[in-house]
């Protein structure tokens, strides 16, 4: 079943804006070999308040035998991101146009957006902004959950060309403050709390914490703008103004409280403020600061083998098109289409298709707060069924996670307007991809299994819903203006049927273009490893017709349910433990997370191994980087496996973790007994 081809149907294929694989040939040759003809077509849907300099669409440095790396596309030309996305869109008629439809934790709330409405909340909030000192490339952090108010806090940066650095809310306060403290935030924006699922998450209180780490470290941010979003679900028709745009809303964005400081929520009245009292004044327009096509868009970070996060940093034009040509091919977005991506928008999945990819193409999307087992393990479906969403994107994780709760769930609802389903953040196993496949997408829509990274900005190697015959677990060939190779651990390239290193050879629009205040970093972690191409720390495989498959991460990376961590910054935590003189972690396959945290800890000596303990160092994990980190088997390791010269073989350790005595050569090993006693060792779990 798993290594049958599922070709796109046809009905799909005849309307698609790609329709075929010779037509996805022709188009992908073209965007290899005269990019600037193939890109600049694309541009010219957007509006450009000064045009590209002549000759300037496209340069760049990719080896750094040449000299220090660069990505320039559409140098000279200026525009404004938020322009592009909602003044057009209005000015050409789609005013009334749902942008966002909101759907809370609680299945009660919802709400919706329009373009219009979006344009004026946008110019709003920049004024707010401006307000508070906020200029041109001050950074910006915004700590949300999923409301309304997040995109519109983004938009509003790029109004008046502030860079947004979006921390994920799941976050622990040290976390935020490590960002704020790298990107050097001036203003910080957040709610008062959230509900996630059954569980009530004080944000602000989160914010207030990192707020005085970053203090500490002689960083001090300006201002804290809240949401009183607490307030409004307790309150909907209590004191502010009633909902959006009409239709059948409890809570609209407008419709919080009087705005009285709420119990339990501390407040600094110098620093903080609350989002909807500096709205009441706020002016409804705001005249766009034209920005350069290279200048700074957004910051996001992302995990780093050396347990630092990287700031990944974006700039505006070359994102702009990406986002959107992604968007517009690999969904097969239609005008009439309701678009839903289930991913948080503070990862850069939500960055690009939430917001950036759906708006730039005048799309209605769905903007989700909740979890898919809140109230029931069929919200998913209920949502789809409630606004007839045509594309669905989701992770691997999430369909493992549901597939669990079995068929009947699914088949209650109405999915049939559903056309194309994604997958996204780690390779998908054939068993979830035909799942999908067959009951959520009942054997007729095409699957997306897109990979892409933080790093690319957008869809690197991914299906085209019309064009692409599809295997399960393969994410097939590259997008438009990608050029991927294979290569050995020498550099050499890697021709037709094998498996290597995957590289990118040149750039395409929305690459990332250095880490924030760091090129030097960018350049070792990225370009360093092989001259000449962009390397991902993916591995992948190329079969016999071509397709290529992910193999999953070569650096000392962990995927778990779609969160990329690395080992150095979980071992750094646990290690800071008293009781800890030493801590390795390694991956174990995990049947619903893809992979899980599996430590290997030596106590300090006179340190007992004891349950306590183990639970102390979930805990501290769980505080220091967030909940999602949290590790699933602590091992009591007396000593690790090293060679001579003190360098740990991971290789083993994965090995033990899985249970698997079969752990190849030791000869290289200080000490080879020590893996006898922790196979003696292992905790059964
Ligand atoms: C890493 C990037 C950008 C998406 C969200 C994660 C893994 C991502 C796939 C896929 C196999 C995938 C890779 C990649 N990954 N998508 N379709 N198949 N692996 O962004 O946190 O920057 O993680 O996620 O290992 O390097 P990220």
């Amino acid at each position: 079943m798993a290594d049958r081809i599922y070709y796109p149907k046809s009905a799909l294929a005849e309307a698609a804006h790609c329709k075929s694989m010779e037509q996805y040939k022709q188009m992908h040759e073209k965007s290899i070999k005269n990019p600037e003809e193939f890109w600049g077509e694309i541009a010219k849907q957007f509006y450009w308040e000064t045009p590209t300099s002549d000759n300037k669409f496209f340069s760049y440095n990719f080896n750094l035998n040449e000299g220090d790396i660069f990505i320039k596309w559409m140098e000279g030309a200026s525009t404004n991101i938020s322009f592009n996305l909602l003044d057009k869109n209005v000015k050409c008629g789609n005013g009334d146009k749902i942008a966002f439809y909101w759907e809370g934790n609680d299945p009660d709330d919802y709400s919706r957006l329009t373009y219009r409405k979006l344009l004026e909340e946008t110019c709003k909030f920049a004024n707010v902004l401006k307000s508070k000192g906020v200029e041109k490339g001050d950074r910006v952090a915004i700590y949300m959950p999923m409301i309304l108010e997040l995109p519109i806090a983004m938009l509003a940066c790029t109004r008046i060309g502030a860079v947004h650095s979006v921390v994920f809310a799941g976050y622990s306060s040290d976390s935020l403050a490590e960002r704020m403290l790298d990107s050097k935030a001036k203003v910080l924006i957040t709610t008062d709390g959230v509900w996630r699922g059954p569980k009530l998450l004080l944000l602000k209180t989160i914010c207030d914490e990192a707020m005085a780490k970053v203090k500490v470290n002689n960083h001090e941010v300006e201002s804290c703008i809240v949401v009183s979003h607490l307030r409004r679900l307790a309150n909907p028709h209590g004191g502010g103004s009633t909902a959006t745009d009409g239709g059948n809303i409890k809570n609209g964005i407008n419709s919080n409280g009087n705005g009285a400081n709420e119990p339990n929520i501390p407040w600094d009245d110098d620093r903080d403020c609350w989002w909807h009292e500096e709205m009441e004044d706020a002016e409804p327009s705001c005249y766009p600061v034209w920005i350069s096509a290279e200048d700074p868009l957004f910051i996001l970070y992302t995990s780093g083998s050396t347990g630092k996060p990287k700031g990944v940093l974006h700039t505006t034009a070359g994102y702009l098109i990406y986002a959107a040509t992604t968007f517009k091919y690999v969904f097969d977005y239609k005008p009439n289409d309701v678009f839903w991506c289930t991913a948080d928008i503070g990862w850069i999945t939500g960055h690009t298709y939430v917001v950036y990819g759906p708006l730039a193409n005048c799309a209605t999307s769905v903007l989700f707060e909740g979890t898919p087992f809140h109230p029931q393990n069929d919200r998913y479906w209920s949502v789809i069924d409630k606004y007839k969403v045509s594309q669905f994107y989701t992770a691997p994780t999430a369909i493992r996670s549901l597939m669990k709760f079995g068929d009947s769930l699914v088949k209650k609802y109405d999915l049939t307007t559903l056309r194309v389903l994604g997958s996204v953040g780690e390779p998908i196993n054939s068993e979830a991809w035909l799942w999908f496949y067959n009951l959520v997408g009942h054997g007729k829509c095409s699957i997306a299994d897109t990979f892409w990274q933080t790093e690319t900005g957008g869809h690197v190697i991914t299906p085209l819903p019309g064009a692409t015959p599809m295997k399960p677990g393969s994410a097939t060939f590259p997008f438009f203006g990608v050029l991927p190779e294979l290569l050995d651990e020498d550099g050499k390239i890697i021709e037709g049927e094998g498996e290597g290193y995957l590289v990118f050879r040149q750039p395409w629009p929305g690459m990332m273009r250095t880490l924030y205040a760091n090129h030097e970093r960018f350049q070792t972690t990225y370009f360093d490893r092989f001259h000449g191409y962009y390397c991902t720390g993916d591995g992948a495989r190329r079969d016999a017709d071509g397709y290529l498959w992910i193999t999953g991460r070569i650096d000392d990376m962990l995927n778990v349910s779609g969160h990329l961590m690395s080992t150095a910054e979980v071992e750094s935590v646990l290690t800071e433990h008293p009781a800890v003189a030493e801590a390795a972690v390694v991956s174990k396959p995990h049947p619903v997370k893809g992979q899980c945290l599996y430590c290997f800890i030596t106590p300090n000596e006179g340190r007992k191994f004891e349950k306590q303990l183990e639970d102390e160092l979930k805990k501290k994990v769980r505080e220091k980087i967030g909940p999602f980190a949290q590790p699933d088997v602590i091992h009591h390791a007396p000593g690790l496996p090293k060679t001579r010269s003190g360098k740990i073989m991971r290789r083993i350790l994965r090995k033990i973790a899985i249970g698997d005595r079969n752990v190849g050569d030791t000869s290289t090993l200080a000490d080879d007994s020590i893996v006898d006693t922790l196979f003696q060792l292992r905790p059964q779990v």
